[in-house]
């Protein structure tokens, strides 16, 4: 049995794996600068997917979460034809089966250093989603706490950022009060493990939705696809750090001079293999376990 395709991202592909659950499968594909490329970043879905199940371990008693189970012997039947002649190896490690959720019409994100949009609307008018902050701060400052701020999920173009009480004009003042909780303190436990292993965890999004009644973490958590990942050494206030994850590709990006409009360049072997290492040295770093005891055959 087939399984129906009911939404392909830029980065995923999500399926109707019947008894009101879905298949979620990662893909190797990158996009930099808004835009994919036409090269696979070999074991990036492998990475995505394993990072979502380490840190949805981590954050059980914050909130419950839709997984049901990333094993590939859990997985419905119809996985196996989803990767052609591979069978299931060919989805094994990036595929994830969950429970479908009635997702809050929001992207819970939350801010604990100043930079990107939030740096931005900073500069421009002193407020972070509408919200004062100290006056002198600089760029990929810390802020003083972590700072729950919401966007809207738009369909097309880009999400807009919105206050709290926006946020309460969409979902509520219960269920949005109960996001902010449940989002900053996943960001502060994470944020805190990561830094003990020498990265800073800028900023993530979550995106919450209600199963059974509850609020649940869905989607990818605390992904680089999700977050800013920063090397702590290399972090210095008044510029933006390099992301651990995406340096490679962004600085060979800019050195061709490429105005950033589809299509890319195509990227050099080097560049794949360098970036690749990176996002399964920021898997290793992140987790203390190896990509190897992951599911699915290394790619
Ligand atoms: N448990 C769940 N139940 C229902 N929908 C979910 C669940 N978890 C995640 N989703 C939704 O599935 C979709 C996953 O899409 P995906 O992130 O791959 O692409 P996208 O958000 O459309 O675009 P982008 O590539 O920019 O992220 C999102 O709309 C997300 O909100
Ligand atoms: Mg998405």
């Amino acid at each position: 049995m087939s399984l129906e395709l009911v939404h392909a991202g830029k980065v995923r592909e999500l399926y109707d794996a019947g008894n009101e659950m879905l298949l979620m499968v990662a893909s190797d594909r990158i996009s930099a600068f808004d835009v994919i490329l036409a090269e696979p970043i070999p074991e990036k879905g492998r990475v995505l997917t394993a990072m979502t199940i380490h840190w949805l371990d981590l954050l059980a008693d914050v909130a419950p979460s839709h997984l049901v189970s990333a094993d590939p012997a859990a997985l419905p039947a119809g996985a196996a034809d989803l990767g052609g002649a591979a069978g299931l190896d060919a989805v094994a490690g990036r595929a994830m089966l969950v429970r479908k959720a009635e997702m809050l019409p929001l992207e819970c994100i939350v801010r604990g250093y100043l930079v990107g949009s939030g740096w931005a609307e900073y500069r421009q008018s002193g407020t972070l989603h509408g919200t004062p902050l100290p006056a002198g701060l600089q760029q990929a400052e810390r802020l003083p706490e972590p700072l729950f701020t919401p966007s809207t999920k738009a369909t097309e173009g880009h999400d807009v950022n919105i206050s709290f009480d926006d946020a309460v004009d969409l979902v509520g003042k219960e269920i949005a009060e109960q996001a902010r909780d449940i989002s900053v303190e996943a960001y502060r436990r994470a944020a805190a493990a990561a830094e003990s292993h020498g990265i800073i965890v800028a900023d993530t999004k979550f995106e919450l939705g209600l199963i059974d009644g509850r609020l649940a973490l869905c989607d990818e958590v605390l992904t680089p696809d999700s977050s800013r990942f920063w090397p702590a050494d290399e972090w210095k206030p008044g510029s933006s750090p390099p992301s651990f994850d995406k340096q490679p590709v962004r600085d060979w990006l800019e050195e061709t001079g490429w105005d950033k409009k589809p299509p890319p360049p195509a990227l050099p072997a080097e560049v794949v293999a360098a970036t690749s290492a990176r996002y399964v040295t920021a898997y290793e770093r992140i987790s203390g376990k190896s990509l190897a005891d992951w599911y699915g055959p290394a790619r």
